[in-house]
């Protein structure tokens, strides 16, 4: 069940470690030898993800210690204890929230949570002397791209004040790297995550209507909702959806594990794209979903969604290079695995019994 299988590593603590992303990465580490100390507050995630954690990494023999401790990241008193307490020597902060359009109606709550939270997350580090760091930002960074694919070069131009929060904390990383050289933090881009892991089960588990693509397709597949909406069909692609570079969790989860242990081999700050190099149109993401489920999923075109770009997909090289990272699970692994979580645990993890 597990993909890694190396030698013991160190404790690494995971902020928001119970959510989608940080499941997954808790998973990689563990089976990679990591002990794993995960720090959330639960108000978008479930205590049962971490229990299902256990069991994934139960099977796997080598596989580090998991830990938890409620707590809310701008509650810097109380990561500094457990940062101490728990010897920690690398931190992947994946506490956040997400939502764009929230970010719109809402902006202070982004700033106070994410932007406040990582200084928060920076303070209580920099007083246990824990230098290393993995972040995840996100390739809406970029906003609309002038050329794609997308390197780590291109002007940076977040559209929404989620975006704009991502991109503030990858600044106070590199203000705070460049005034300790000591520091080795990474700030990891992603572009668009799904799928789940393939013992379906931990995955993804959005709270009310989702947003994003993959999550309403299997709710219309599991008959939470009747079908799919496609956000226009009249963009300049061949096929006239809009296109992403989708990745798998899994293989986002191992970009995690390669950069921290590639950290030390790195400047004080970098920023690095997780995509796999390829976009896929809204049609082929159904098309590959509906071959998942066995049959044709519904859908309706309705109109363009605003703030939407029309294309965006990695350049992934970099990742190669620094981190010696690719990613090799394709857009019909992605489907199938997403559709297993979805289709064993039809309402998320509410309801499940635990582990
Ligand atoms: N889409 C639909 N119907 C839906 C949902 C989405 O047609 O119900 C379309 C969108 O228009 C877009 C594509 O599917 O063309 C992907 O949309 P998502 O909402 O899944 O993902 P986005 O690319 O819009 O957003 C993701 C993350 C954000 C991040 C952004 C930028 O969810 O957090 O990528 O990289 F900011």
């Amino acid at each position: 069940m597990c993909n890694g299988g190396r030698v013991p590593s160190g404790v690494a603590l995971l902020t928001g470690g119970a959510g989608y992303i940080g499941s997954h990465t808790a998973v990689e580490l563990l089976c990679a030898g990591w002990d794993v100390v995960v720090v959330d507050d639960f108000s978008n995630a479930s205590p049962v993800a971490l229990e299902r954690v256990a069991r994934i990494a139960a099977d796997h023999p080598g596989a580090g210690r998991l830990r938890h401790h409620r707590l809310d990241v701008t509650d810097t008193p109380a990561l500094t204890r457990v940062l101490a307490e728990e010897r920690v020597d690398a931190v992947v902060h994946f506490a956040g929230l997400k939502a764009v359009g929230e970010s719109v109606e809402q902006p202070l709550r982004y700033y106070r949570v994410n932007v406040g939270g990582a200084t928060s997350l920076l303070e209580a580090m920099a007083a246990t002397g824990v230098r290393r760091l993995v972040f995840s930002s996100s390739a809406t960074v970029y906003g609309e791209p002038a050329t794609v694919p997308v390197d780590e070069r291109a002007p940076l131009g977040p559209t929404n004040p989620y975006g704009r929060t991502k991109l503030i904390v990858e600044q106070v990383m590199r203000d705070v790297a460049a005034a300790d050289e000591r520091s080795r933090f990474v700030a990891l881009r992603y572009f668009n995550p799904v799928g789940a892991h393939p013992s379906g089960l931990i995955g993804e588990d959005p709270e009310g209507v989702p947003n994003n693509l993959m999550p309403y397709i299997m709710q219309v597949a599991v008959g939470r909702r009747p079908r799919i909406r496609v956000f226009g069909d009249d963009y300049p692609t061949p096929d006239g959806t809009g296109i992403r570079d989708y990745i798998h969790v899994v293989d986002l989860a191992l970009g995690h594990l390669a950069a921290l242990e590639a950290l030390d081999r790195l400047d004080p700050f970098t920023a690095v794209n997780l995509g796999t190099g390829q976009g896929s149109s809204v049609l082929e993401v159904i098309d590959a979903a509906s071959r998942a489920v066995g049959r044709q999923l519904p859908y309706e075109v309705v109109g363009r969604r605003p703030g939407d770009v029309a294309a965006i997909w990695a350049d992934p090289s970099l990742a190669h290079e620094l981190l010696g990272w690719k990613a090799t699970r394709t857009l019909d692994e992605m489907a199938a695995d997403h559709w297993r979580w979805q289709s064993r645990n039809p309402q998320g993890y509410r309801g499940a019994p635990a582990g």
